[in-house]
Order: C-alpha cells, then sequence, then structure tokens
C-alpha cells in the first residue's frame, strides 16, 4: 500500500469558500491535460509559470506568474494560497521550499508525489544513486564529474563511447553523445552551458558521465500509485531525437513485441523505485531493453510526454490517472481500447506566433485520429507546440495512420 496519506473526504464546488484547490508547479501542455482532468472533479486550480499565458494557465481558474526556482516567492505563493494538493510539473523549482512545507507542523502541505521525490528526481545523482547504490537496480555505468580531466579520466575507465549530461538539466539540454576524445571539449563545454545551472565563477557544473547503452527500445513504464495500490499501465515505446521524443507508441501486453519475462521484468523494477519514492500519482519509469535486460535510466514523478499517447489508448489517460491519484482516489483499473496507439510531437522552428493548416485534413485521414494544439503563446527556437494520436490494430498500423495524418499539418510562425 502507498502512503497513508489522506487524500479529501469530500469534494467542494470550485470558487467557493469549500472548494478543494490544487497547485500545479509548471503549465506546460501536460499540465494542461492534469488541470482539465482536475477540473472534471470539480476541484479549483491555480496554474504558476515564469511566464505568462502558459497552456495549463489557459484552462486553469486562476494563474500565476513567479520564478518557482525563488524559494521566497515559492514559499509566499505556497502559505498564501495553502491548497490542498501542489503538482509540481517540471523539475526547476526551489524544492527546499516544498521540503520545508511538508515538514511544517500547523499546516503540512501535501506535496505529489512527495517533497523527498521531487527533491531526488531534480537531480540525476539523487535519483542515480537510489536507484543503482541503495535499490541494486541495473543502471549504465556512470561517474560523477566536475572538470574536463575527470571527464577524461571516467570515459577512459568507463570505455567509449559515452553520454555526458549535467546533472541539473531535462530534454536533453547540455547531453552529448562522446565516440572517442576528439569530441571531449565541445561536449565538455555544452555540458556546462545547456543544462539549468550555467557554470558561475570558478564553479564547474557537475555532471554525470555515463557507459553508452546499445539497447534495442527504449520504453516509459508509466506506474500509477494510488489510494488502492499500484497500478502498471501498459508499456510506452518511444524514439528520442536529441533528446526529445520524436514519436512514442503503446501496444497491449497481449499482442506486445516484449517478451512477458521483459514486461515483468520492467514492471518490478518500476515499483523498486515508485515505492522508494513513496505518496500518489503517476511516475515514467524510463527504462532501457537490451536483449531480456532491462536497464533502468531515470524517473518522472509525474506523468510522461511519451504517456501522451494515453490520450488515444485508454479510457483514463495518464493525466486522468494523475488527477484520481493525487486525490487519494483510487486507480485501480485502466481499460486500453484494442489494438495498438501512437503519438508523434508537432514541433515549430525559429520564433513567432504558430498558426496551423492542414488539421482538416489530418482528422479526415482516419477515424481514430485526434489532434492537440498546446496553445504556447510563442515559439523561441524548437518547441513542441502540438500532437497528433491515433490508433491501429497493431503498432505498424498505428504508427503509420498518425504518421500520415500529420504530414497534412504544416506550422507557420509570424
Ligand atoms: N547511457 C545512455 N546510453 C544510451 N542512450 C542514452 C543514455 N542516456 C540517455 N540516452 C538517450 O538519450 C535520451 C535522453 O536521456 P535522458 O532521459 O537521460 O535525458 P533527459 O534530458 O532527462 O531527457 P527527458 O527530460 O526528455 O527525459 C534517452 O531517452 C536515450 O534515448
Ligand atoms: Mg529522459
Amino acid at each position: 500500500m502507498p502512503d497513508a496519506v489522506d487524500g479529501p473526504s469530500s469534494f467542494g464546488t470550485p470558487l467557493t469558500p469549500g472548494a478543494i484547490t490544487a497547485v500545479l508547479l509548471g503549465s506546460g501542455e501536460l499540465g494542461k491535460e492534469v488541470v482539465i482532468e482536475l477540473q472534471r472533479l470539480g476541484v479549483q486550480t491555480l496554474a504558476v509559470d515564469r511566464y505568462p499565458d502558459a497552456p495549463a494557465m489557459q484552462v486553469a481558474h486562476r494563474s500565476a506568474v513567479i520564478d518557482m526556482r525563488d524559494p521566497e516567492a515559492l514559499r509566499q505563493l505556497l502559505i498564501t494560497e495553502r491548497p490542498a494538493v501542489v503538482i509540481p510539473e517540471i523539475e526547476a523549482i526551489a524544492t527546499q521550499v516544498l521540503a520545508e512545507l511538508e515538514q511544517s507542523a500547523d499546516w503540512p502541505l501535501r506535496i505529489v508525489p512527495t517533497a523527498r521525490a521531487t527533491v531526488l528526481t531534480m537531480n540525476r545523482e539523487g535519483i542515480r544513486r537510489l536507484a543503482a547504490e541503495e535499490l541494486g537496480l541495473s543502471t549504465s555505468p556512470y561517474r560523477f564529474v566536475e572538470s574536463l580531466d575527470q571527464f577524461t579520466e571516467a570515459a577512459d575507465a568507463l570505455g567509449w563511447p559515452v553520454v555526458i549530461k549535467p546533472v541539473m538539466s531535462s530534454s536533453g539540454k547540455g547531453q552529448s553523445v562522446v565516440k572517442d576524445r576528439a569530441g571531449i571539449e565541445a561536449a565538455w563545454q555544452y555540458a556546462q552551458t545547456g543544462g539549468r545551472a550555467a557554470a558561475d565563477a570558478g564553479h564547474a557544473v557537475r555532471c554525470i558521465v555515463e557507459g553508452f547503452v546499445d539497447f534495442e527500445v527504449e520504453i516509459t513504464q508509466l506506474t500509477v500509485r494510488h489510494a488502492g495500490g499500484t497500478t502498471f499501465l501498459d508499456p510506452v515505446f518511444h524514439r528520442q531525437v536529441d533528446g526529445d521524443y520524436a514519436e512514442s507508441w503503446q501496444e497491449p501486453s497481449g499482442i506486445s513485441s516484449l517478451p512477458e519475462a521483459v514486461q515483468v521484468e520492467a514492471r518490478d523494477v518500476a515499483r523498486t523505485i515508485t515505492d522508494a519514492l513513496g505518496g500518489w500519482g503517476v511516475f515514467g519509469v524510463e527504462l532501457f531493453i537490451a536483449g531480456d535486460r532491462v536497464i533502468f535510466s531515470e524517473v518522472s514523478p509525474r506523468p510522461h510526454d511519451t504517456g501522451l499517447v494515453t490520450l488515444v489508448s485508454q479510457d483514463l489517460s495518464e493525466f486522468a490517472a494523475h488527477a484520481r491519484a493525487v486525490l487519494g482516489l483510487p486507480v485501480d483499473t485502466v481499460t486500453r481500447f484494442p489494438g495498438a496507439a501512437a503519438s508523434l510531437p508537432i514541433k515549430a522552428h525559429g520564433t513567432g506566433v504558430a498558426t496551423f493548416d492542414g488539421i482538416g485534413e489530418a482528422l479526415a485521414t482516419d477515424p481514430s485520429v485526434q489532434v492537440r494544439l498546446f496553445g504556447k503563446p510563442s515559439v523561441d527556437g524548437e518547441r513542441r507546440v502540438g500532437v497528433v494520436l491515433a490508433r491501429g490494430a497493431d503498432t505498424a498500423q498505428a504508427r503509420a495512420v498518425v504518421a500520415n495524418a500529420a504530414a497534412r499539418i504544416s506550422t507557420r510562425l509570424t
């Protein structure tokens, strides 16, 4: 059983004194879906981010713009709001404030899934040491480094190629695969500037160096810890390009290309790491599959971008499951639609405000096709601005349907 944290015993009415309030820290496209699901349960929502009109803010009751890495600003907001539940959607948060307020004697704040889980997973060192050194899970070989010399030494010791990542980074920022000594300096420079904590005077950015895992496929084992126990969703397969997901698909266990033993092992690994993190909510456990080996990579204590596919593959998406779980409600069964499902993100490159053409044509390609446009207020660089989703009899068909539909959509920036 998950930890004995109480959920609300009754549900109120938004915008009245009896409302249950949820604060979302981070207001991207994943948070937007969580807000919609919370609202379906009559929860009052406050969406927070560092910029106005973020996707989740557009559907929440209220919004606030603060720098969530600023401990004072975050503490002030949470003390003023006193929400029933705090739902972090991103890693770049002053998590020490969450830990402090969770322990507050007169008014303990409920953090999803737990403040400790947000602290451990925001830093690759915390979660890697927990997984590999405390729990004994299989991971890539790794070392932590703080200088170019240490990086070179680590790579020689681990064996080439290696992957270097700042310990505080996500979406592939600051991350490179290095084949040999010739690439080491450029990779070190990128790691120093690409992550969340760029190097300040005299302080190198701490990095993890990992041995390259030659995997056949990678999956996200979505795992729901809830009032009724732990529920595992069917594995989500995905393909990553430059540290960002380029495609994901989900197939029912009955027609899965993963051997039954590997599926069981994936769930065992997911149970071990999520039990260690505790609390209620959805977790995205990222695993590499090499032969019959299941290698733990990392875990998000929240819905996962590759899990957008669950918007069309299940009756309860990962977002609906998260909303229920964090409110202390059971998520014992999640019904899969028959066959496989796939998702393909729509990306925009450049600077400006997005306009989309071809949505009707995309939807007309197949009755199962759905499109979500995130409503990101502007684009600067490469940004995920929407997703195309579809189902098929099997994986090959679902991926083909989604690719065909996505090809009809074009994005202009003005
Ligand atoms: N040791 C490794 N060996 C082989 N490939 C790796 C390794 N580490 C990472 N990758 C590849 O890079 C991708 C991104 O890595 P990782 O998940 O650690 O970064 P991230 O910045 O946290 O990305 P995200 O925030 O999108 O999950 C992985 O999904 C995998 O495809
Ligand atoms: Mg990842």
